[in-house]
């Protein structure tokens, strides 16, 4: 009875201490979206239990290693005990009912976050080896970043044209793959201003690791700005036009250029930048050209036409769409700076 008791104590005061270290310890990034909310406290409900069962076996483990060690000269045989009924029932039936309401908490939070809404915003995204692109139907426009106006409840549709990806934005807590063949749907609102990424969270290849887009939740009045920029409708205030290699710089980061184009001259999936204008190409079809304006223009919207020599047809071929004339022109220059 007595190491009852004291087991009992090791174990309260254990989970009591780790409580106060795990709920003190901050997990996660910043909370992003509405459905952020019912996932954390989720999770902090799973840490709890978690830290209640640690405490819990390795409270009766540490408990047993000191209290039961054999004595000093004592060489008899263990007590032998074939089994007990009532305890393999009780460590069956009470995590059963554990795991089985935390089944239905998790399923009902899945649920409401799932849940159509009126008034969503409706975005299709489409992720392909090794970039992320954004269509906006509503007013035909696509992007590279995905914008969101903050407290608007978004419903995006994620397809695949390749293999299987996943879009993740760790802020949002939310995480949803993007598989080849078939549409599935992800719905959020997001309720924190700031600059995230979507990362693929579904590994797809040389390049999985740097599969990575912006994800910028904006007022309502730049969300607006944006738009009218990307319909070409926007009337620019006096003296506010940026640097066009500045520009491309930050486009190559944003539209996932880097992920196969290096700026250093090392090889990765794609030709290096690096002293690439003004350097002869040849071609897989035994041609060559020199590397001028048109002809950087024309890798990027058709990418296929002219087939560097050693390399594969792998690149995405919709940046005519997803990219302006002026976020184009941009990269040219910002390419034309890499000698
Ligand atoms: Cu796409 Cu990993």
């Amino acid at each position: 009875m007595k190491h009852i008791v004291y087991v009992t104590i090791l174990i309260v005061v254990a989970t009591l201490v780790l409580l106060f270290v795990a709920n003190g310890v901050q997990w996660m990034p910043v909370q992003a979206s509405f459905e952020a909310i019912s996932i954390d406290q989720l999770f902090g409900l799973h840490i709890d239990v978690i830290v209640i069962l640690y405490a819990l076996v390795n409270g009766i483990l540490l408990y047993s290693v000191f209290a039961f060690r054999r004595k000093k000269n004592d060489e008899s045989e263990g007590a032998f005990f074939h089994s007990n009924s009532k305890l393999e029932i009780g460590w069956t039936v009470v995590p059963l009912i554990v795991v089985l309401y935390f089944a239905f908490l998790g399923a009902t939070v899945l649920g409401q976050n799932l849940e159509k809404g009126d008034d969503e915003l409706e975005v299709i995204v489409t992720a392909q080896q090794w970039t992320w692109s954004f269509e906006y139907p509503e007013w035909g426009i696509a992007s590279t970043e995905l914008n969101l106006p903050i407290n608007q409840r978004v419903h995006l549709i994620l397809k695949s044209p390749d293999v299987t990806h996943s879009f993740w934005v760790p802020e949002f807590r939310l995480k949803q793959d993007a598989v080849p063949g078939q549409e599935t749907n992800l719905r959020l609102t997001p309720t924190l201003l700031g600059n995230y990424k979507v990362r693929c969270a579904e590994l797809c290849g040389t390049s999985h690791y740097a599969m990575e887009s912006p994800v910028n939740v904006m007022t309502a009045e730049d969300f607006e700005i944006w738009r009218q920029k990307r319909l070409g409708i926007y009337v620019e205030p006096e003296g506010e036009a940026q640097d066009p290699a500045e520009l491309g710089k930050q486009v190559a980061a944003s539209a996932g250029c880097i992920a196969c184009h290096s700026i250093d001259g090392s090889a990765l999936v794609g030709p290096s930048w690096k002293g690439l204008f003004g350097s002869t190409r040849s071609f897989a079809d035994g041609s060559s050209a020199t590397a001028d304006e048109t002809y950087l223009h024309e890798s990027i919207v058709d990418p296929a036409a002219k087939l560097v020599e050693g390399f594969q047809d792998l690149m995405p071929k919709n940046f005519a769409q997803t990219l302006t004339e002026t976020e184009i022109t941009g990269l040219i220059e910002y390419i034309k700076t890499l000698q």
